[in-house]
């Protein structure tokens, strides 16, 4: 060990081990099936593959262009257009970041000044409230309503102070599997102008919606674009959650502020797999198809756990499946969730973890973006509870 002289003040005393890494250990060191933490089971398309290794093979290996390569910001603009119509900018609107991760960090830094208050929904992710503490801003915590996770807009307008400078939304939530309806974009619009807010827009479970209503962006909403940073996954779309490859659109003012914040992160993110991603999106079957993919696969998973005693709540969208274990186990979720991996080997995440107050509602997040015979063979062993 190399003897550590000074004393380290945290400046994130309340943050430890993200439970996505301790259930994910616990599930492979119990050797348990692991529908715990987000990414798929299944492969990469072998085509998206065989394009980064064509453009390492020419000599597409060196530093990228801080906001990201050209083309893929142009492919970006162009799926944008088509599907918003709307005419966003490649050179002025559009930043490659190194995951949605590093673009959230980004954004959030540079938009958060100390003292400034900003709005967090919980159930949250986990990424956002550190982010906010390490400006100097302050996360002011409202949670949703069950059943469908809606927002309570009297708290809000009543949390809402001269110190309150951004919202965060997540858009469809995770771990809720809800999404927001067009009448609470209307409402957020109507709101954020009224109070002078801007808006952090996470939407890297565009493609994962099973409502006939499709994904709304922020983006499709006047007011809210010229107010907001909407956020991107490549890596949650293609399959590939270890290249961390994701991007921020937002006007140009916006732009500018994150990019100076994204220059002295990464600086730009790797050149190859942008190259590739920008030849892959020119077909938007490889997007277009996934929301029927992975609704397949949530409705396999709800019919193979119709046997259990587990109870489903409305998953809209990501590949997350929310279940009630009220009629098992009175246990805290957290307890729950770590019996069932060590003694039924299948790993879930409690909810509690995504609120501020740890509220626990006996409600375990299952990832059902995995093959059908992990599926299978996860609701079987779930079944036996
Ligand atoms: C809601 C949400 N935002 C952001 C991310 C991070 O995305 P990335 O892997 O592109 O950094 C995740 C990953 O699980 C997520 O669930």
């Amino acid at each position: 060990m190399i003897p550590s002289p000074h004393i380290v003040e945290s400046k994130l005393p309340n943050v430890g081990t993200t439970i996505f890494t301790v259930m994910s250990a616990m599930a492979a060191e119990h050797n348990a099936i692991n529908l715990s933490q987000g990414y798929p089971d299944f492969p990469v398309s072998a085509q998206l593959i065989d394009l980064v290794r064509h453009y390492m093979m020419t000599d597409h290996n060196q530093y990228a262009p801080m906001p990201g390569v050209a083309v893929l910001r142009q492919q970006i603009a162009n799926k944008l257009n088509d599907n918003l119509e709307f005419n966003f900018d490649a050179d002025r609107e559009i930043t490659v970041t190194a995951g949605a991760t590093e673009g959230l960090f980004a954004t959030i830094t540079a938009l958060v000044q100390k003292g400034d208050e900003v709005i967090i929904f919980d159930p949250a992710y986990d990424a956002y409230a550190p982010a906010v503490q390490l400006s100097g801003g302050t996360p002011v915590h409202l949670e949703l309503q069950l059943p469908h996770f809606t927002i309570n807009w009297g708290q809000l307008e009543a949390v809402i102070s001269h110190r309150t400078k951004v919202i965060v939304i997540n858009n469809p939530n995770n771990p809720a599997g809800s999404i927001l309806s067009v009448e609470d974009f209307q409402r957020l619009s109507d709101l954020v102008v009224r109070h002078d807010l801007m808006l952090i827009s996470d939407e890297v479970y565009e493609h994962m919606v099973y409502h006939p209503q499709g994904h709304q962006s922020i983006l499709k909403f006047p007011e809210l674009r010229a107010r907001g940073v909407a956020i991107y996954s490549f890596g949650k779309t293609f399959h590939a959650t270890g290249w961390k490859v994701g991007y921020c659109v937002a006007p140009e003012a916006l732009t500018k502020e994150l990019r100076r914040v994204h220059q002295f992160l990464t600086f730009s993110v790797n050149t190859p797999i942008q190259m590739a991603l920008a030849d892959f999106l020119r077909d938007p079957e490889h997007y277009q198809s996934l929301s029927a993919l992975f609704q397949k696969k949530r409705d396999l998973f709800l019919e193979l756990m119709k046997k259990s005693r587990f109870e489903p709540l409305p998953c809209k969208g990501t590949y997350f499946q929310l279940m009630k274990y009220h009629a098992i186990s009175d246990l805290p979720d957290t307890e729950m969730a770590s019996w069932m991996t060590k003694e039924h080997g299948v790993a879930s995440i409690p909810t509690s973890v995504f609120y501020n107050r740890k509220t626990d509602q006996k409600i375990l997040r299952f990832c059902f973006a995995k093959k059908p015979e992990t599926l299978t063979q996860a609701a079987e062993k779930l079944c036996k509870i």
